[in-house]
C-alpha cells in the first residue's frame, strides 16, 4: 500500500491485467454489426477499468452478481428492476440527455418511468383523467406549438400520475384504470384537462434497488410530478413531466435525477368556492397550472 492507500500495482501485474482486457476486446473483433462491436468493446474496457480502478474483491464481485440475480427475480411484466437501477444511477437521464439535445425553445425531456400504460382512455378537452383516483382536483391547461410558435392541432397528449397515496393504478391489485388518459390538442393547439395535484411518492423500494439506496443513505422519493408524452407528426416525441414548484424533493434531490428547472411549474391553490374554468362544481380546494409544450422537429427536419 502506498501513502494514498491506493495499492501500488507492479508493472508485471499491470501487464497481466492489460493483456486480458486486450484479449477480450479482440474477441469481439469479428462482430458483423459495427455498432454492436463498438458497444461490446467499449463496455469491456469500461468494466475492466472499473474492476481495476477499485481493485474489486471476489466477495464484492459475488455481491454484485447476487444483486443482479435478485433484480432479475423481482422483474416481471409489471415490475422492471433493471430500469429502476438505470434510473437511480442517472443512466436513464444521461441517455435522455444524449438523445434529446436542446433545440431552440423546445420543451425539455425527462425520465419515462415504469408506469406508462398503452391504450389509456381517451378524454375530451376539459375531461378528467382521475378515473376515481384520490387527490385534490387540478386544472391543467396549455398549448402545443412548434419552436416557431405555430400551433400543433391534433397532437396526442398522454398523461399519467400517482394518486395522493403515492400509487399508480397498476400498483393496485385490481384492474382499475385511474390517473391516466390521452387527449388531443384542438385546432388552435390548445388543451386542458382535470387531473390530481401531484404529491411526492417513493419509487418502488421493496427490492434490491431499494436496499441499495438504503445502504448508501439515499432517499427513494421522487419530487411531485405529472407525466406527459406528446406526439405530433414530423415532430420529436416528447416524454417529460411537470414538477410542482416548492416541492421539498426538488431541493432535497429527486431519486432518479429527473428534475429540470424549466419543468417546474406553479400549481396555484384555489379556495373552496372559487369558480372553476369549466363550471365544474367543487366543494373543496382545487389547484390550477399551465404547461405550454413546444415540440422540436424530428432530427431529419432540424
Ligand atoms: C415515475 O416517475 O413514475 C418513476 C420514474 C423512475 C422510476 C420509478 C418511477
Ligand atoms: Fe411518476
Amino acid at each position: 500500500m502506498n501513502t494514498s492507500s491506493v495499492p501500488l500495482i507492479s508493472p508485471d501485474q499491470q501487464a497481466i491485467e492489460q493483456e486480458l482486457v486486450e484479449t477480450v476486446v479482440a474477441s469481439f473483433e469479428k462482430t458483423p454489426d459495427p455498432r454492436l462491436k463498438q458497444l461490446m468493446q467499449a463496455l469491456t474496457k469500461h468494466l475492466h477499468n472499473f474492476a481495476r480502478e477499485v481493485r474489486l474483491t471476489e466477495e464484492e464481485w459475488n455481491t454484485g452478481i447476487e444483486f443482479l440475480t435478485a433484480a432479475g427475480h423481482i422483474t416481471d411484466d409489471k415490475r422492471q428492476e433493471f430500469i429502476l437501477l438505470s434510473d437511480v444511477f442517472g443512466l436513464s437521464m444521461q441517455t435522455i440527455a444524449i438523445n434529446n439535445q436542446a433545440h431552440k425553445n423546445a420543451t425539455e425531456a425527462t425520465v419515462f418511468g415504469p408506469f406508462f400504460v398503452q391504450n389509456a382512455p381517451e378524454i375530451p378537452i376539459g375531461g378528467d383523467i382521475a378515473g376515481g383516483a384520490n387527490g385534490q382536483p387540478c386544472w391543467v391547461e396549455g398549448t402545443v406549438t412548434d419552436t416557431e410558435g405555430r400551433p400543433l392541432p391534433g397532437a396526442r397528449i398522454e398523461v399519467w400520475e400517482a394518486d395522493e397515496d403515492g400509487f399508480y393504478d397498476v400498483q393496485y391489485s385490481n384492474e382499475r384504470v385511474a390517473g391516466r388518459a390521452h387527449l388531443f390538442s384542438d385546432e388552435n393547439g390548445n388543451y386542458a384537462f382535470w387531473a390530481l395535484t401531484p404529491t411526492p411518492y417513493p419509487i418502488p423500494h421493496d427490492g434490491p434497488v431499494g436496499k441499495m439506496l438504503e445502504a448508501v443513505g439515499r432517499s427513494p422519493m421522487r419530487a411531485s410530478h405529472l407525466h406527459f408524452m406528446v406526439t405530433a407528426a414530423e415532430h420529436r416525441t416528447l416524454v417529460t413531466h411537470i414538477f410542482v414548484e416548492g416541492d421539498p424533493y426538488i431541493k432535497a434531490g429527486d431519486s432518479v435525477f429527473g428534475v429540470k428547472s424549466s419543468l417546474i411549474k406553479r400549481f396555484v391553490q384555489q379556495l373552496p368556492g372559487t369558480p372553476t374554468p369549466d363550471g365544474r362544481e367543487l366543494t373543496g380546494t382545487w389547484a390550477r397550472t399551465r404547461f405550454d409544450i413546444v415540440l422540436a422537429p424530428t432530427p431529419d427536419l432540424m
